[in-house]
């Protein structure tokens, strides 16, 4: 599998992530999306509303503010309960979360090396003197203090004067606007159990140890869906809500599936008794190999009644449904399928990442799905000193790109602009050459065909210039490249 060093360093160097502030020394555990990264992204999040928000009769959708009123979080439990232990280092002042401490490679003085200084890796004794860590795995000098909770909510103030009054919070979830909004949707929209309410936006966390690239930052993107069901009804001889949480689980990991990642790479986990979250009753994580290990991509929770409940005790307002069947009020139960953008970013990427050797040479390829390729199309003329070859392929770019991103590039031979496309995984290229627009010199008529080379198989068939929007339709809206060529040769 791709390391992560590599996948960084491609981000970088191709313009998918950029640490943020970087000139200024950077921001700790803050990312900024280059020009492929936010189109990236901007796909994630466009295929994950279409398919889960366009398509489905029972979700619909909100953007509800970051900024919510402070006794939100008191009413959810994050201002009580959103922390981590953690501890600090007396001598270098870093902060550690507790649990993490020991999944840390550790500095060591090591006494029977004359007090030589080395890193031992996580959970390892010295080869030497064969002493776990004890001190601060930063300095190896430091005592670290006794656990304390520490919360993860970033707090600020509303309004001109910064006083306890106006103390409010960056939201750590997207989850609390869709309780909070219930009424509202529901009224609004006329719905009936079960539904769902989708957002898609960003988050804030203060983590204590954030770190692994864009795995775990201060700053991230959820995209969450509340999934609203009558605690009452029964699917198929079982409680509705149990049900629909399976039915949550299995959809979820196909479309992750569907867009690229691997089976061998993807796995549930069931959270233990003690490790769910206090308005959980079930919490099933979809765990992904991503290249640091086996790690959380997403978690499907059932929430019960317990977040309504909340809200209806801290606003005084009552959050139910009225069953019209059974003549009822009830509080619905909640299923929560709860992912990160980032993190479907990272492991769709790693997935996606391919070197392999062609003609003695190494490739590198990204291949992505082409609903999330930052590019669908790059427009290259075989030769950028013909006036009329560069024109062509800029009237093609103009054309294609009012339906798709396409780029146009001219700035090195063939060979290594199908290599920089391939690198950040542009699902076609497309090439202008002598024959698209004939050798008056020579007597050589236009023949109006252009040359599409398909990323993954690297062949390449002769199309129309005229048919070009009705090909791209079909290789991008899903038709096989093989059938596709079957199809144009027979034009
Ligand atoms: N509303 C439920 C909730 O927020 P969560 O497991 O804390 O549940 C859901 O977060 C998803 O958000 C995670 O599975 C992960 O993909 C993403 N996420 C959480 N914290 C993150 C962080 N610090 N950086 C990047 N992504 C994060």
């Amino acid at each position: 599998m791709v390391t992560m060093e590599t996948l960084v360093s491609l981000c970088k160097r191709r313009g998918f992530v950029f640490q943020s502030s970087e000139i200024y020394g950077g921001t700790g555990s803050c990312w900024d999306y280059g020009p492929f990264g936010v189109e990236l992204k901007n796909n994630i999040k466009r295929v994950w509303w279409r398919d889960f928000v366009q398509r489905r009769p029972d979700v619909v959708g909100i953007d509800a503010s970051i900024l919510m009123h402070p006794t939100v979080w008191k009413a959810s439990g994050h201002l009580d309960l959103f922390t981590d232990p953690m501890v600090d280092c007396r001598e270098c002042k870093l902060r550690f979360r507790a649990d993490h401490v020991d999944a840390l490679p550790w500095t060591h003085y090591c006494p029977a090396t004359k007090g030589n200084k080395f890193t031992i890796p996580a959970g390892e004794p010295c080869g030497h003197c064969g002493a776990r860590r004890t001190l601060c795995p930063n300095c190896g000098k430091g005592e670290l203090t006794a656990p304390r909770q520490f919360n993860l909510m970033f707090k600020t103030f509303m309004g001109p004067v910064e006083e306890d009054a106006a103390v409010t919070y960056l939201r750590p979830e997207t989850a609390q606007a869709m309780f909070v909004n219930f009424e509202n949707v529901l009224q609004s929209m006329r719905l009936k159990l079960p539904f769902g309410i989708a957002q898609a936006g960003r988050s804030f966390r203060n983590e204590i140890t954030p770190g692994n690239f864009i795995f775990r930052s201060r700053e991230f993107e959820q995209m969450e869906i509340e999934y609203f069901v009558n605690p009452h009804d029964r699917v198929d001889g079982r409680p509705a809500d149990e049900h629909w949480h399976d039915r949550w689980i299995e959809d979820c990991l196909a479309w992750f599936r569907r867009y690229g990642l691997r089976d061998e790479h993807l796995r549930l986990r069931e959270h233990d008794r003690d490790e769910l979250s206090h308005y959980a009753k079930r919490t099933v994580d979809i765990d992904y190999r991503f290249p640091i290990g086996w790690s959380e991509l997403m978690g499907i929770a059932n929430r019960t009644d317990f977040d309504l409940k909340q809200h209806a005790k801290w606003s005084g307002k009552s959050l139910s449904y009225f069953d019209e069947e059974r003549k009822e009020h009830v509080v619905p139960y909640v299923v929560e399928p709860a992912a990160g953008v980032d993190r479907a970013l990272l492991a769709f990427l790693a997935d996606a990442y391919l070197e392999e050797e062609v003609r003695g040479e190494k490739r590198v390829v990204l291949r992505f799905h082409p609903d999330l390729a930052p590019v669908k199309v790059a427009v290259l003329p075989l030769l950028k000193k013909r006036e009329d070859i560069v024109r062509t392929a800029h009237a093609i770019r103009d054309e294609l790109s009012r339906q798709w991103r396409v780029v146009y590039d001219d700035t090195a031979a063939i060979g290594r602009l199908y290599r920089r496309q391939d690198e950040v995984g542009t699902s076609y290229c497309v090439t202008v050459d002598v024959q698209t627009v004939g050798d008056t010199d020579k007597g050589e008529r236009a023949d109006g065909k252009v040359t599409i080379r398909d990323r993954d198989s690297m062949e390449q068939i002769r199309v129309p210039v005229s048919q070009l929007m009705a090909v791209f339709g079909d290789l991008l809206g899903g038709a096989g490249w093989a059938d596709v060529a079957a199809g144009v040769g027979r034009a």
